[in-house]
């Protein structure tokens, strides 16, 4: 039987799973409540960067087999499987997630389900929610055991959120009943007949999966950035060092690159929300680590300002700062917990006179911070700047020249945050050129 499905919540996570789930021939139904960005998505336009994705969400709509509404009613009255994508930010002030949109979505859905039905939550969320919010389905639906809960944590990256979710590494699925799982088999069916391999557990495990993953790729990039602190320390050289450790298969290259350090909607909220579960749990100890990984990111954004303030002269008064990358990370435009803005605004807040520029996410940083300058390009960006700080490592600034950015600035200083560019390149044409963890 072909499943119809729903989508609670079109953030990055919804869209992206809406539009991919159409273009493998599902008839989808994309349920927000926010009528405004429904109005977009219903228009073909994407509210977000990611590549790819917009073409996908176009054939999809212009085909039919992609909708959206704003009507729980009408979303439990159409769908199979219904998939929770709603967001778990950080709690203001606290460490903990905020899981009230899931609540929210649950209270709203389960009322209207008098039909058999799965819902399947992929948000990232704290160990025992899933448990949880079955319980209160259970309570609220009118089919009763008909309507069923099953987890299924989603690792897609944003950048490359299309390829992550057609092509997954593994499917990872947390269920109460074998009737959850054949159902999940069916939706997944093209994937599984790739080889993608699933492993199917129970709740709790399935919930921790996705927080388990992102502690330890937070744990990698903090790792190579604390060995870049002791290379500092050393006159020591963390590029290399990170080279020559990657040939280890064991360690790998990938999330190895030293510089400014993880930003983002996930890495950083998801260890802080993993460590206050943790403490409810009483398994605190367990993850004391994990305050140690948020340290030494954090420190990379405090060294990244120092730095530029030694290049400035030693104060910032009177010095122009342009600053190259606001998103989180190349092919976003994304600026949640953005280091590159984080270093930014202390500049700006210390005395600079700073312009940002990013090639896609230049409106979301301008709308959070409207008191920065903004440039039209690279280039613009860095006129009369006595120091360039390369912040996120987008390709067209790595690709810069650096004679023509040179013929721009009022001094040829760089400091690259992101260990992006060749030193030995820059040094020759006459800049003076840092960056963290190298001499
Ligand atoms: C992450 C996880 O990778 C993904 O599996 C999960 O579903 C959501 O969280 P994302 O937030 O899109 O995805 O970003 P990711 O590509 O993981 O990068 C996170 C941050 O780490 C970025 O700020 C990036 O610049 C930084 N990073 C990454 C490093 O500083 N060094 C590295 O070597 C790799």
């Amino acid at each position: 039987m072909a499943y119809r499905l729903t989508m609670v919540g079109t953030g990055y996570l919804g869209a992206t799973t809406s539009a991919c789930m159409a273009e493998l021939g599902f008839e989808v139904l994309s349920l927000d409540i926010d009528a405004e960005k429904i109005d977009r998505l219903r228009a073909g336009d994407l509210p977000i960067y990611e590549p790819g994705l917009q073409e996908i969400l176009r054939r999809n709509l212009a085909n039919g087999r992609l909708r959206f509404t704003t009507s729980y009613e009408e979303a439990a009255a159409f769908g199979d499987v219904h998939f929770l994508c709603l967001g778990t930010p950080q709690k203001p002030g606290e460490y903990a997630a905020d899981v009230s949109y899931l609540d929210a979505a649950i209270e709203s859905l389960a009322p209207h389900l008098d039909r058999e039905c799965l819902i399947v939550g992929k948000s990232t969320v704290p160990v025992g929610t899933a448990q949880r919010l079955a319980d209160k389905l259970a309570r609220l639906a009118p089919i009763g055991a008909g309507a069923e809960l099953a987890w299924n944590p989603e690792f897609l990256r944003e950048g490359f959120a299309v390829k992550d979710t057609l092509h997954p590494d593994r499917i990872v699925l947390g269920v109460s009943s074998d009737r959850a799982e054949k159902v999940m088999r069916e939706v997944y069916a093209s994937m599984l007949e790739m080889g993608t391999p699933m492993v199917i557990t129970d709740y709790p495990t399935a919930e921790l999966v996705k927080v388990a993953a992102n502690a330890f790729l937070a744990t990698k990039i903090s790792f190579i950035n604390a060995m870049a602190e002791v290379c500092e320390a050393a006159h020591a050289d963390v590029k290399q060092l990170s080279l020559a450790l990657s040939f280890d298969d064991r360690i790998g290259s990938k999330f190895l690159n030293p510089g400014l350090g993880f930003g983002g909607g996930c890495l950083p909220k998801d260890i802080r929300a993993f460590m206050a579960r943790a403490g409810e749990l009483g398994a605190d100890q367990a993850l004391t680590f994990l305050r140690e990984v948020d340290a030494i990111n954090m420190r990379r954004r405090a060294r990244m300002v120092d730095l530029a303030r030694e290049l400035a002269g030693g104060s910032f008064r009177g010095c122009t700062v342009a600053v190259l990358g606001a998103a989180f990370k190349p092919n976003s435009d994304d600026i949640r917990d953005s280091p590159a803005l984080d270093v930014a605004v202390k500049i700006s807040e210390q005395g600079g006179r700073v312009t940002v520029y990013d090639p896609v996410a230049q409106e979301n940083a301008r709308k959070a911070h409207p008191g920065l300058s903004y440039g039209t390009s690279a280039l613009d960006a860095a006129k009369e700047a006595h120091v360039v700080l390369l912040l996120t490592e987008w390709q067209e600034f790595i690709a810069m020249d650096p004679e023509e950015l040179g013929s721009v600035v009022v001094s040829r200083k760089i400091v690259d945050g992101r260990n992006a560019l060749d030193a030995e390149t820059w040094r020759a044409a006459g800049w003076h050129y840092r960056a963290l963890g190298r001499p």
